[in-house]
């Protein structure tokens, strides 16, 4: 009844600035109320009185949860385990990330063998006294010999580049800013580096804006010079969307530019042979546009002097490699190294080793790693996994050895080191990870299929304590994403175990459609006009959990963050009967203009925009800030709702949420019936999630599972 109170005592303030201030925007005819726009301001009084307002209502409900110092106790504990990146080999040393458990950032360490002491070589902690400063980015010059590297303050997507002199780690004086979303390759003679930026701006860039992304361009800096010299190389003012990134070849002697106009993994793909560039690099450059269509994606790989050795998804929905000559480009002469597979997609292809490729599959969301020849396409071995996912890959084409960063729910690291000069080759582990204070041998992991509402079958990871009875009784967790080409792998979580461990539940992971699980079909089935199969696949999972045993809707938590946080959301409008709490994080919440906002424009291509009247119909059917109404039926309300963002998050701005849960609470939070809470969380110098310091990791798990437990009832198993 706690949480009634707050929710009755927070209405009078949401009515009286609603009433205020209202518009209506008209699509196509049809006139659609946005009661809460001026949310849209991140810097008015008013916005800034209902950000603090709200955190002072969620916070006190969240400081009473028993759960939540036991958690955060537990999770300092058991996070508390040393974590490791493959190392990598540039010039004549090696470097790794290194973090000795709760560091707020990982350190990047050098070494001048891998028998060699390891030493410091660039530590983000002390790029800001709270660690909310992090390293977004890196690249070392070909001879290994300067390094470019990426700062983002709070969270934001802005990046400065900045560099130094590898041999004494020497700070250099050169300062890249306004750079966003950008590439960073140099040259192979070490002049300089390709990197990408924006146009100045009006007022503010520090990630608390919403002003949008446009009109990024390509641009070439010279080490020692200050970056208004800086030579623009590439640049589209026709087409304000499109962005680029340069990469220079294996070999040193082209730049490749890869042009996108949105998410959709499709790409021009332009280049220019730095070798008959006569006037080398000056000003935009001679660019030959081998593909100047947004048709497939072509990502390149290798090359052997003309012949270029691409992976793409052309006639390939789950991918395939192909060699174009530069020499002889025409589409009729291009040439199939490594098909694509029946069943099992290619995530990434790799060069190692002068003549050998190395290709991740995805085998029903477990990795699978092959060797290949590269000049025949002949494959020569697999490399044994147990289920799981290959996180890191290191061993580029002039490396003799490779790494490889193996995880999975119940192990969370493995880095296997293999020297490619021993016949035959034997990986080895070169480093596991074990946490103290967990036993994996007493959980399972198990992947089951469930059927959709159409049929299809959508694969779901489970895991919990082995031996459990299924009769409903467990606490349930399910997360999911479903968009954008991305896989949801198995992957290594100490917040979530925690959960199965202490509050005795049961984690589930499910692979809805939208993803890349299986190739651009499982993509395009859950995007545009398809959007709705994201959250069906979505409710079925929990259906089947019920169905099984594992858990009961009550118990249930449904989770998942950015366009994640629009499946949890409109999961929650559709069928509010079916959980019992629902926590989205950095969610899309208002499918109408989230393409005004930021980088919002690049999501068009697996939402739509509501500019068009077809595409319109379909975001206004689901879209979280447009489909909120009190349940019918006796009983049915709202699950207990927890939205967490931050204020410098300029992926997807916070004013989603904001509106989100303003309505949220006005609508159903004044229904009778609605006795679990709805809240919201604004976290400030936080972001969209990347780079966040582990302080804010824990504080944030220990909130979202504290408010789990309340709401749900479940006590703390020792
Ligand atoms: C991480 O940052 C927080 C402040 O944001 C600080 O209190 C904490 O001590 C830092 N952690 C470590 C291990 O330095
Ligand atoms: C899409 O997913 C596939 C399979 O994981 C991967 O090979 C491809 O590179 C992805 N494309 C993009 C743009 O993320
Ligand atoms: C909460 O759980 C406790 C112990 O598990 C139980 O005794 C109590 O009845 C539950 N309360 C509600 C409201 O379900």
């Amino acid at each position: 009844m706690g949480f009634h109170t707050f929710a009755l005592g927070y209405r009078p303030v949401i009515l009286m600035l609603s009433s205020l201030f209202s518009s209506v925007d008209d699509y196509h005819g049809t006139k659609v109320p946005d009661p809460y726009s001026w949310l849209e301001d991140p810097d008015s009084e008013k916005t800034q009185a209902f950000v603090s307002a709200q955190n002072q209502l969620t916070l006190p409900y969240l400081e009473r949860c028993e759960v939540r110092d036991l958690f955060k106790e537990r999770m300092t504990e058991l996070y508390d385990y040393p974590k490791y990146s493959c190392p990598f080999k540039r010039g004549s040393r090696y470097f790794h990330f290194y973090n000795t458990g709760l560091q707020n950032q990982s350190v990047m360490y050098v070494q001048e063998s891998l028998d060699a002491e390891p030493t410091v070589f660039l530590d983000p902690n002390t790029f800001s006294d709270d660690g909310t400063v992090a390293l977004r980015g890196y690249a070392f010059s070909e001879d290994g010999e300067y390094l470019a590297y990426g700062t983002s303050a709070s969270g934001s997507d802005w990046v400065e580049i900045h560099f130094l002199r590898v041999e004494d780690a020497t700070p250099m004086e050169d300062r890249l800013e306004r750079v966003k979303f950008s590439c960073m390759s140099w040259t192979h003679d070490g002049k300089g580096l390709f990197y990408n930026s924006y146009p100045k701006q009006e007022g503010k860039s520090d990630g608390t804006e919403t002003s949008t992304n446009l009109h990024q361009k390509l641009y070439f800096h010279v080490l020692g010079t200050p970056q208004s010299e800086d030579v623009l190389c590439a640049e589209f003012p026709e087409h304000p969307k499109w962005m680029s990134g340069a990469e220079v070849s294996d070999d040193g002697r082209y730049v490749l530019l890869s042009i996108r106009e949105g998410c959709d993994p499709v790409n021009r793909l332009w280049y220019c042979d730095l070798q008959t560039n006569p006037q080398g690099i000056t000003g935009l450059l001679p660019w030959v546009k081998l593909i100047d269509n947004f048709d497939a994606e072509y990502e390149y790989v290798t090359n052997e002097a003309t012949v270029f050795t691409f992976k793409t998804n052309l006639d390939a929905p789950r991918y395939r490699l192909i060699n174009i000559d530069f020499a002889s480009p025409a589409q009729s002469n291009w040439k199939e190294l490594i098909p694509q597979h029946d069943k099992d997609v290619i995530v990434f292809a790799t060069c190692t080793y002068a003549s050998f490729l190395f290709v991740c599959f995805l085998h029903d969301v477990k990795n699978v790693l092959k060797m290949y020849r590269l000049s025949s396409g002949e494959e020569l071995k697999t490399f044994p996994l147990d289920v799981g996912s290959v996180v890191g890959f290191t061993g580029r084409k002039r490396d003799s050895e490779i790494f490889y960063y193996f995880t999975s729910f119940l192990s969370p690291a493995i880095i296997y080191h293999c020297d490619l000069t021993k016949e035959p080759l034997q990986p080895h582990i070169f480093r596991e990870v074990t946490v103290k204070g967990f036993n994996p041998s007493d959980y399972q992991t198990t992947q089951i299929f469930y059927p959709s509402k159409d049929g299809t079958q959508i694969p779901m990871f489970i895991v919990h304590k082995k031996g459990i009875k299924l009769d409903g009784s467990h606490p349930g967790f399910l997360y999911g994403y479903g968009g954008f080409n991305i896989s949801i792998t198995p992957s290594y979580s100490v917040s979530r175990l925690i959960f199965v461990r202490h509050l005795g539940g049961v984690l589930a992971v499910a692979n809805i459609r939208g993803g890349g699980e299986y190739g651009e079909t499982w993509h395009k089935a859950g995007m545009l006009a398809n959007k709705q199969n994201c959250f069906t696949d979505f409710q079925c999972a929990a259906e089947y959990l019920v169905k099984e045993g594992y858990t009961s809707p009550s118990k249930l938590t449904i989770n998942g963050g950015s366009n994640g946080g629009l499946l949890v959301a409109a999961c929650v409008n559709q069928r509010p009967e079916l959980f019992g709490c629902a926590v989205a994080q950095v969610g899309v919440m208002d499918m109408l203009k989230f393409h005004k906002f930021t980088i919002g424009h690049a999501w068009t291509t697996d939402f739509g925009c509501s500019e068009d009247k077809e595409q319109f119909n379909w975001l206004i059917k689901y879209s979280p800030l447009h489909n909120i109404r009190i349940p019918e039926g006796n009983g049915v309300q709202y699950p207990a709702v927890l939205l967490l963002t931050g204020d410098h998050d300029d992926r997807v701005v916070p004013l989603h949420s904001l509106k989100y849960i303003a309505t949220l609470q006005h609508i159903v939070g004044r229904s009778t019936k609605q006795t679990n809470p709805l809240f919201i969380l604004v976290d400030t110098k936080s972001g969209h999630g990347a780079g966040k310091p582990t302080s804010k990791v824990i504080q944030e798990v220990a909130d979202t599972y504290a408010f789990i437990a309340r709401c749900l009832n479940i006590t703390w198993v020792k």
